[in-house]
């Protein structure tokens, strides 16, 4: 069970942005000035909108020095309203200045998700040096959402995709919640292999998955977000008043 210390609330969603593109920009600092580069997953969902668009006005950060990933994707194009990337391009991608071929979003334009997910694990393999089917790499931040029902980046309550330990990406059926399309997830060996993993959770619609996952011992296949719990980085929950709000042990 996540520990309840990785908790950290915020009156409401803007101070829970504000907070976390400071820890964004202070974890690209530490990232390139330790290893020269900075890679990072995006989440999809509506949670981080506001967290996009400060980051999107954010000098400080050297985004020459940026690798842009995405945790999970719905399979449609881009420039579909659902497509998590259309979103990200949207709000925060396509004002600053990084270079095109250092975005790499999960494809949508194979034949099946299957095929894009085999795709992304040698994106993956390549970027960071590593054969796929060995140990997974080890992203600088993955940036996460928490669905009402439970699931994070696209591994939803009871599915196969949970137990996936041997793919770094796998594509799975539509989840639980809408939109009702195939999904394309990081699975957990690539997010427990983070330096760090971050929850930006919004929301009194969260507040029951929130307090069964920290106070009720929910266990992966009824809230896969419970197995995200880094092997040897950290893990942060930032939650606002709203998705705190069933929590007793604050
Ligand atoms: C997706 C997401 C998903 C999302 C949660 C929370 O493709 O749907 O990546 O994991 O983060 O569903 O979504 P909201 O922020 O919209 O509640």
């Amino acid at each position: 069970m996540p520990d309840i210390h990785d908790i950290q609330i915020f009156p409401n969603g803007d101070a829970l942005a504000a907070h976390a593109a400071d820890l964004f920009a202070q974890a690209a600092r530490d990232a390139i000035s330790a290893r020269g580069r900075f890679t990072v997953a995006l989440t999809g969902g509506s949670s981080p909108h506001k967290t996009y668009e400060r980051l999107a006005q954010a000098q400080e950060i050297d985004w020459t020095s940026v690798f842009i990933f995405l945790g999970d994707e719905r399979f449609v194009p881009y420039d579909d309203e659902r497509s998590n990337y259309g979103m990200c391009r949207r709000l925060l991608l396509a004002h600053v200045p990084i270079p095109a071929a250092q975005v790499l979003p999960i494809p949508t334009d194979t034949a099946t998700p299957d095929e894009a997910a085999l795709t992304y694990a040698e994106t993956l393999s390549h970027v960071f040096g590593q054969p796929s089917d060995g140990p997974s790499p080890a992203l600088d931040l993955i940036l996460l959402g928490l669905g009402d029902d439970g699931h994070c980046a696209s591994l939803f309550p009871g599915m196969p995709t949970l137990h996936v330990t041997d793919r770094w990406v796998v594509a799975g059926p539509p989840g639980t919640l809408p939109p009702p399309v195939d999904r394309v997830t990081f699975t957990f060996p690539v997010l427990n292999a983070a330096r760090q993993v971050v929850f930006l959770v919004n929301g009194e619609k969260k507040a029951a998955p929130v307090r069964d996952i920290f106070e009720a011992g929910a266990g992966v296949d009824q809230h896969p977000a419970a197995g995200v719990q880094p092997t040897n980085g950290t893990l942060t929950w930032l939650l606002d008043e709203a998705a705190a709000s069933l929590l007793t042990k604050k």
